[in-house]
């Protein structure tokens, strides 16, 4: 079992990884909360595929249907509402058990119910077990945008478990792709103590990775979390270095939009922003063309679903109203040496110039 302890200000908390049977880590679940109330927000599609095994009693489950679009103020509003029938105390657990959505939105009720209540996770996609699983942050949709309303609320522990992402369909184990991908090309800039070269690791173990061989999918989960702890831990409420976790996301976003986040997964637009931020850093010489080819061939070895062009023009006004903009310039994180980011503040025009 593979152990990564995340300190924050609030507390630590442990991620453990294991490829164990999955009635073995409901076991190790259900010893940890001792007996206490609890309530399981569990996504749709993984009661179907695991319910039998998981056994969580009806009254303590909260099925979300599948998609970004469950993210609302209503699941959030039944969530704490089933919470209350249930008659959950300030003793009382969540366990989320599910990708991104299930996490934020349990999370969101987990750190509100009764001021801040035990929250666990178990993240079963790969973007979540990377990403939503490491850092605390918690979440719903709005009409006005996505993540809107949130906190920052650790969890009092994350179980991952890679056999879960063995059934996971191949859209969504792209989408996680696309985010370990970033992590490899800003590996030097979250100042990890191991030097673990994610680039090296993705171009030798693709084949094993793309297979999904629990092994190798463990080994590259435990390298995304190490390097996304070293960075939450050093700026955990994202003044600064918890910035370049967006890497490629400025455009991604924009691209998400202009589709209404039906044609493309969260990582296949990351993926193209990453394109985009390489040829900006190429124009602006910010990198040599051998950097540019060596991070295409990376690309590549994951075959990930090409992106239309979409006017460029249509593209900057997006990222303008991005409200991390000041309406004149959009601060971008571009590659600037291997597995190096830095912050870099672009104009609407030098973006159309990448046409
Ligand atoms: N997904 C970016 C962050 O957690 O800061």
């Amino acid at each position: 079992m593979i152990e990564v302890k995340i300190k924050s200000s609030e507390k630590k908390y442990p991620i453990f990884i294991e490829n164990e049977a999955i009635a073995d880590l409901r076991e190790k679940i259900f010893s940890s909360i001792n007996g206490r109330n609890y309530l399981v927000v569990i996504s749709q599609k993984v009661e179907k595929l695991y319910g039998k095994i998981l056994k969580i009693p009806k009254t303590n489950k909260f099925v979300l249907k599948d998609g970004e679009k469950e993210k609302t103020f209503k699941n959030y509003k039944k969530i704490l509402e089933h919470a209350l029938k249930l008659k959950l105390t300030r003793k009382s657990v969540i366990i989320a058990i599910g990708g991104g959505v299930a996490g934020d939105l349990a999370g969101f009720a987990a750190s509100t119910y009764m001021r801040g209540i035990d929250f666990i996770q178990v993240p079963t996609t790969l973007l979540a077990c990377v990403d939503s699983s490491v850092g605390g942050k918690t979440a719903i949709d709005t009409d006005f945008g996505k993540n809107l309303v949130g906190t920052f609320y650790q969890p009092k522990a994350v179980y991952i478990n890679p056999k879960f992402l063995k059934t996971l369909d191949d859209k969504q184990f792209k989408s996680g792709l696309g985010e370990v991908v970033k992590y490899s090309f800003i590996e030097k800039s979250c100042q990890c103590e191991i030097d673990y070269n994610l680039t090296n690791f993705l171009t030798e173990k693709f084949s094993e990775i793309l297979s999904r061989d629990e092994k190798t999918l463990a080994k590259l989960i435990e390298i995304c979390i190490n390097l996304k702890k070293s960075v939450v831990e050093k700026d955990e409420k994202e003044n600064n270095l918890r910035q370049i976790l967006n890497f490629g996301h400025t455009y991604a976003h924009a691209i998400e939009k202009i589709t209404n986040y039906k044609k493309y997964t969260h990582g296949e637009a990351v993926i193209e922003g990453i394109k985009f931020a390489f040829n900006l850093a190429l124009k602006k010489n910010l990198i040599d063309k051998n950097y540019k080819f060596f991070a295409d061939d990376v690309i590549k070895k994951f075959n990930f679903k090409q992106i239309c062009q979409y006017k460029l023009d249509k593209i900057a006004k997006i990222m303008l109203m991005d409200k991390k903009s000041d309406g004149k310039e959009i601060t971008f994180i571009l590659p600037s040496d291997y597995s190096v980011v830095k912050f870099l503040n672009i104009t609407p025009d030098e973006i159309i110039a990448c046409q």
